[in-house]
């Protein structure tokens, strides 16, 4: 370990997990800085290389690697990408990774903005997580997706107190989706069960939930009264 690095330390329950995350900008960033926080082994990546990582590493003690390394023995992976740069992703991304490993996908489609036409998400309807899903090849949990990187810093809050921000989660997965919402609960968030990646337009830009700052009650009316319609601001 180089000098300056703090020493992995554990979570509130002992537990110290290898956790990879892709994309290493305002949310990758942040949840490398709370996860190494929380005692957690975090190996992060970006497209241009772990070289270009090394001032996050020193401030964090994560390990700075390529995108084709980052999930290797991981148990929990975060894809946080531009959604356009999901197809880029290193074929056989998961492959070694440990084995029932948890993808989170905080990703959010653009079109206008950022990412272009995407036509299986236009064309299909396919929720943006379900094509992130065929992308990588591998089943995932929606969750961060609109929530303020920032307030990943700066809003956690103990269990039970009244500030405490909920979190939506949305995956088909019910042990991923357990396991993510038992990290999400240890970083300082509440979480509401938002179903299935079917049903995660829920939660997708421009729904009331999207960027919403309350408790679970709040979100899980936000996730009721959404509409299936994709607003036109988010539309190619
Ligand atoms: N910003 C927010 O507050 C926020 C909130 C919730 C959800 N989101 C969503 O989360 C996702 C990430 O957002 P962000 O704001 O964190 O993005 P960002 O600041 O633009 O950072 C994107 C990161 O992805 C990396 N990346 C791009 N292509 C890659 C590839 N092919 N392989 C590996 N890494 C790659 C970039 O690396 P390089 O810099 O080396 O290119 C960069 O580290 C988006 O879908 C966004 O909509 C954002």
């Amino acid at each position: 370990m180089r000098a300056g690095r703090p020493a992995p330390r554990t979570d509130t329950e002992g537990n110290s997990m290898k956790i990879g995350i892709i994309g290493a900008g305002n949310i990758g960033g942040n949840l490398t800085r709370r996860l190494t926080a929380l005692g957690h082994e975090v190996s992060v990546a970006n497209s241009r290389g772990p070289h270009t990582l090394t001032a996050l590493a020193e401030e964090t003690g994560a390990t700075p690697v390529t995108a084709a390394e980052a999930a290797r023995g991981a148990e929990i992976v975060v894809i946080t990408v531009p959604l356009k740069a999901v197809p880029d992703l290193p074929a056989g991304l998961l492959d070694e990774a440990a084995p029932g490993v948890a993808v989170i996908d905080t990703g959010n489609y653009y079109p206008k903005q950022r990412d272009g036409r995407i036509d299986a998400i236009e064309d299909e309807g396919l929720t943006e997580s379900r094509w992130t899903e065929r992308q990588i090849g591998h089943p995932v949990v929606k969750a961060f997706n609109g929530t303020y990187a920032q307030d990943i810093l700066d809003r956690p809050r103990p269990e039970g107190d009244p500030e405490r921000m909920a979190l939506p989660v949305a995956g088909d997965d019910e042990d991923a989706k357990r396991r993510v919402r038992d990290l999400i609960d240890r970083l300082g968030f509440d979480t509401v069960d938002a179903g299935g990646i079917d049903e995660s337009w829920r939660q997708q830009p421009g729904t009331p939930v999207y960027g919403m700052r309350g408790g679970v009650e709040e979100v899980a009316r936000a996730l009721a009264e959404a509409s299936p319609e994709r607003p036109a601001d988010f539309r190619a």
